[in-house]
């Protein structure tokens, strides 16, 4: 009989995949891409990440998929499993410490932006209701900024509906969520492309995004797009392993794993092209846009279009919704792992793990305001002069997913067995199965090697 997940099972191939995109398609499309493309100057950072999505996103992604799925239980547990059968150093399992504990940190400044998200829903609402305009969008999002209070609230809504959903379970909870919300996003967003395209700055936008200035790349460059190929794809902190432990055996992993892969980068370039061309027509800078980049920019467009406040509605209650999807599948692991290892209900487990992320949060909402002047020592090299929230970011996305990443294409290329590869991808041709192979043994895990060492050495 086939081996099944304690924690439910997907009921379809269609039902992994939604749950799957579901969790890529996030604040990192959306918010972070654009941001991260502006700060580091446009078409070379983008061509870089293309290329981390190509040569070690994809390829991680199938792997992460298998090892789930071999196992059929949260990630420690999968990989103590995996390690004993294969008679492996019991090393790798650290595999899912790391992964539970970036998942942790993610999640805990996720919800914060994740609560931006809704806050901003709720501007629009009570604009429909008669109440004021974002006629300033800069000062409206500084005026979050300096509120904890708010802040706290709306990071305290969002985690709420996140463990919500994760107490439900697998197939009750986020199965629903997924269906319809996805597409009614991309659809939003071409409609926002097409206005962009009426502001006349499209050309000049997709130059932005597509036209290489190598000269603005560095060290660092490599390391932020490599970071965000993870970051999107939901990679290095079995996220995906946990999503495969629930995959049935008979579908195709490689199939699934271009999907996602390819559905995820093609809205993140959607909303490049909906959101430079109307940062441009408002006269707004594209470079070095931060954290803020669409909330001070897009209000702008919305005021400017007819039904704008309808469509700054949907478009942020969209972008709840595809954050609050993100959000539930990190919590996923850890949520997974308290069940099997402390034997603790579903809705207790998540609502220990929710608890956890959320007091963690804090810490990036008073890095906006009350800890604002806080910074790591200026000596420290790569994260030096960066805020508590700007910190906690790029540890956990840009160094410990591409580490977590790392160690999964090492334990898979050249510690899983070739039978159990096979076994797995059994949709591969054998040309296609050892091209796989030879990404995850050696062009992935040396690509990550280089980005992760090179800023600590010339920055
Ligand atoms: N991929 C999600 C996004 O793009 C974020 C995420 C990272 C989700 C890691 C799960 C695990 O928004
Ligand atoms: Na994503």
């Amino acid at each position: 009989m086939e081996k099944t997940s304690i924690h439910g099972m997907w009921s379809s191939r269609m039902a992994f995949i939604l749950a799957a995109t579901g969790s890529a398609v996030g604040l990192g499309n959306i918010w972070r891409f654009p941001y991260m493309t502006s700060d580091n100057g446009g078409g070379a950072f983008v061509l870089v990440y293309l290329g981390c999505i190509a040569l070690v996103g994809l390829p991680i992604l199938m792997s992460e998929i298998l090892l789930g799925r071999h196992g059929r239980r949260s990630p420690v547990n999968a990989l103590t499993d995996l390690v004993r059968e294969l008679g492996a150093s019991k090393g790798w399992i650290s595999i899912g410490w790391i992964g539970m504990v970036a998942g942790v940190l993610i999640l805990s400044f996720y919800s914060v932006v994740g609560g931006w998200t809704l806050h901003y829903s709720w501007l629009y609402i009570s604009q429909l209701l008669g109440g004021n305009g974002i006629t300033d969008p800069g000062a409206t999002f500084t005026g979050l900024l300096s509120s904890p209070g708010e802040l706290t609230l709306w990071h305290a809504v969002f985690m709420v509906l996140t463990l919500g959903v994760v107490a439900l379970g697998v197939e009750k909870g986020l199965e629903r969520a997924v269906r319809f919300l996805m597409p009614a996003l991309f659809v939003l967003l071409l409609t926002l492309v097409i206005y962009g395209a009426t502001t006349g700055h499209l050309g000049e936008a997709a130059a932005f995004l597509f036209k290489p200035d190598w000269s603005k790349i560095s060290g660092r460059t490599f390391l932020d797009a490599m970071g965000q190929a993870f970051f999107t794809l939901s990679l290095g902190m079995c996220t995906m392993m946990t999503y495969g432990a629930y995959l049935p055996k008979g579908v195709s992993i490689p199939q699934v794993g271009v999907t996602v892969a390819l559905a995820d980068t093609g809205v993140a370039l959607m909303a490049g092209l909906a959101i430079f061309p109307i940062v441009i027509s408002f006269g707004l800078d594209p470079q070095g846009g931060g954290p803020g980049l669409i909330f001070t920019s897009l209000p702008h467009a919305f005021n400017a279009m007819p039904f704008g406040i309808v469509y700054g509605l949907l478009f942020f209650a969209l972008l709840s919704v595809a954050a609050w999807t993100s959000s539930i599948s990190l919590m996923e692991p850890a949520t997974a792992y308290l069940v099997e290892r402390a034997g603790l209900g579903r809705r207790a487990a998540a609502a220990v793990v929710g608890a956890v992320c959320w007091v963690a949060g804090l810490a990036t909402v008073l890095s906006f305001n009350v800890w604002a002047s806080v910074r790591v020592p200026e000596h420290l090299r790569v994260i030096g002069g960066k805020n508590i929230m700007d910190m906690i970011e790029f540890v956990s996305n840009n160094l410990m997913l591409p580490l977590g990443g790392l160690l999964i294409a090492l334990f898979t290329g050249w510690v899983v067995k070739q039978t159990l590869l096979k076994d797995e991808l059994g949709s591969l041709s054998p040309a296609a199965l050892s091209l796989w192979r030879w990404l995850v043994r050696l062009v992935a895990p040396l690509l990550v090697l280089a980005v992760l060492i090179t800023p600590f050495l010339l920055d």
